[in-house]
């Protein structure tokens, strides 16, 4: 009988996908990541590095990686592969201490990158790499070897093929057991992986003896994965979530993401001995804590599925699966299904909006409010507070530099972007995560629903300062009406959530920070039975009702409403049809397999 085929991924996810973030990864993360790639069935993996600490400061904790029971647990298992980088024989004393049984030397095909990683010259390298594979081999630790720069180096360009064939031949011929051949820039193309391994098997090297390393900048990385499989390659390394870059390799972008590479196999009937949700709950996992997004299209694709069968076979997700769709300085930007949200990320500044945020802000949620597939922008924060305000140290040193004119663009700034989230077709949502001041109170009440902490309180400390809450009493007269408003901007007291909540302008309370989480993913589950146009048309009566009441623009707006609902073609054919079936609707899921989503 024909036997399965089977290729064998190297997660280099702990390694490579981890080493060139600046923010330290805390130990806990690491040793958990590992956990949850073993509990999906990896039995080959790059934990980490012993190198210079100077070189790759995210890996210095590698000594107490490698010493952490469940860790070096794994390490010790017969069944698994789990080299450890390390350049030089220092490295390999300190892996032969901590019980590792396999390391991996790293050399480059080519000078430049030579020097900028390992500080010397390829021979040099080669030189060092036949050292620690002699010393190695002799202590009974098993050898794996790197080649980086295939196709070219980020600073010498091209490479020549000749050179990659010297450097691999040398690695086999010290005693690597396997070469993998890294494309570090991530330039090749599938072409490129077949023009390099015939040249290679024509001098003599045997292919199963290679392994895929494929960095994806050009988003080549599953083609050039599956071109080196026809060629005859069966071991390929990749990352969780399409982690991975090397700082001495600038603009590079991550590993091809083991969740697309065990998808394209495993519908190619080619096993891989993984289990493909599981890693894609990983990959989610770790790019939330990260805060980077999934870059792998497959893992986002079944995590999202997931939580989406849940849902429709009645038993409603507890959680939401978020995703980071964009990161910039001072906003995070995440996404699930229909569903946006814009996380305020300045927490040392109390959240304080400078006049960047209030353009990116403002640019983005216009880009939100355009975008059809999505049914509603929630606004939140991160941190202690969920946002002060201005940011007055901005304004007193523009005015101090005699910025005048910037002023008056703050006034239109601010007036837009509460224009913006007000009028947006979506239903907008602020979940208050602490305390708000001044035009933060503006931003959560320009929204259309409040979930807030219960300790959070808001206070108009305007009159204290000699300013008076102006852009934003339009929204608070509307949410809060104007005696309750007339009040709060005079005294300039701090005004609890629970007094809010009886006024009802704050809709939910939450216990804590966390509960917030839970209460918020709980309302957008419950939103799912709201249609997203009825919804619009909610907002446009209430709005009308609210500026023109008893007036002509009132009833205009309520009879072209009218009509407009009840037209055929109309979401009210879907939600009555539904009702005469005895049946509800999913509107999440219905607009999910509709639209096209721009972001
Ligand atoms: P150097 O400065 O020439 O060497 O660095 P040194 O011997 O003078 O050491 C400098 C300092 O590092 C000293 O500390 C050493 O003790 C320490 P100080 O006295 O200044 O306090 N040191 C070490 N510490 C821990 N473990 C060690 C070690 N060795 C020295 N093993 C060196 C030369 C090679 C050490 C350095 O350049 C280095 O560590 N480079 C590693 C860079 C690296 O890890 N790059 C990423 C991996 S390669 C990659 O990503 C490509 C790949 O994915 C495939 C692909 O995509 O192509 C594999
Ligand atoms: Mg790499």
């Amino acid at each position: 009988m024909a036997r399965t085929p089977f290729v064998r991924i190297v997660e280099v996810g702990p390694r490579d996908g981890l080493q060139n973030i600046k923010e330290t990864v805390p130990l806990e993360v690491k040793v958990e990541l590992i956990n949850r790639l073993n509990e999906a069935g990896t039995k080959c993996m790059e934990p980490t590095s012993i190198v210079s600490p100077k070189a790759i400061p995210q890996l210095r904790d590698s000594q107490a990686l490698l010493s952490t029971p469940s860790v070096n647990n794994l390490i010790q298992r017969p069944n698994t592969r789990y080299p450890v980088l390390v350049p030089n024989l220092k490295g390999l004393e300190i892996a032969k201490r901590l019980g590792v049984k396999e390391v991996c030397v790293f050399i480059s095909a080519t000078e430049g990158f030579s020097q900028a990683n390992i500080n010397c010259t390829v021979a040099e390298g080669l030189q060092r790499a036949k050292e620690v594979i002699e010393h190695a081999l002799r202590a009974g630790i098993a050898v794996r070897g790197a080649v980086s720069c295939i196709f070219s180096d980020p600073y010498d360009g091209p490479t020549d093929p000749a050179a990659v064939l010297h450097t691999v031949r040398s690695l086999l011929s010290y005693g690597c057991y396997e070469v993998l051949l890294g494309d570090t820039v991530g330039v090749g193309c599938p072409e490129d992986v077949r023009r390099l391994l015939s040249y290679l098997k024509e001098g003599g090297v045997d292919i199963e003896k290679l392994a895929g390393h494929f960095h994806d900048t050009y988003g080549q990385a599953v083609a050039n994965s599956w071109a080196a499989y026809e060629f005859g390659i069966r071991t390929f390394d990749s990352a969780i979530a399409g982690l991975g870059g090397c700082p001495f390799a600038p603009g590079a972008k991550g590993n091809v993401a083991t969740e697309d590479l065990v998808y394209s196999f495993h519908k190619a009937g080619i096993e891989t001995g993984l289990d493909l949700s599981k890693l894609s709950a990983t990959g989610e996992w770790i790019s939330n804590i990260l805060k980077r997004p999934n870059n792998s299209r497959a893992g986002q694709a079944i995590a999202q599925k997931n939580v989406s069968s849940k849902n429709t076979s009645g038993i409603p997700a507890k959680k939401l699966q978020w995703h980071f769709v964009e990161r910039s300085p001072n906003l995070d930007i995440l996404r699930s299904g229909v569903n946006v949200k814009i996380v305020l990320r300045r927490p040392q500044n109390g959240n304080a909006l400078t006049s960047d945020m209030l353009t990116q802000l403002q640019s983005f949620v216009q880009k939100a409010s355009s975008d059809q597939s999505i049914s509603r922008i929630i606004l939140t924060a991160e941190g202690k507070f969920f946002c002060t305000g201005m940011d007055l140290s901005d304004k007193v040193k523009a005015s101090a530099e005699g910025q005048q004119e910037k002023k008056k663009s703050d006034h239109a700034m601010f007036t837009e972007l509460f224009e913006t989230i007000s009028k947006a077709p979506q239903v907008t949502i602020a979940a208050i995560n602490g305390p708000c001041y001044a035009g933060g109170i503006g931003l959560a009440f320009s929204c259309d629903i409040r979930i807030a902490v219960e300790t959070a309180s808001l206070t108009l400390s305007e009159v204290k300062l000699g300013l008076c809450p102006a852009i934003i009493s339009e929204y608070l007269i509307r949410e809060w009406g104007p005696s309750f408003t007339r009040e709060a901007m005079l005294s300039a007291r701090a005004i609890s959530m629970t007094e809010l909540k009886s006024i009802g302008a704050v809709h939910v309370l939450a216990k804590d920070v966390a509960d917030l989480d839970s209460q918020l993913d709980n309302y957008l589950i419950d939103l799912r039975k709201a249609a997203p146009e009825a919804s619009t048309l909610v907002k446009r009566v209430v709005s009308a009702g609210w500026s023109s009441p008893g007036g002509q623009i009132q009833r205009d707006t309520i009879k072209g409403v009218f009509e407009g609902m009840m037209k055929l073609g109309s979401e009210s054919e879907v939600g009555l049809g539904a009702f005469r079936a005895k049946k509800s609707v999913d509107w999440d899921t219905l607009k999910e397999n509709h639209s096209k989503p721009k972001l």
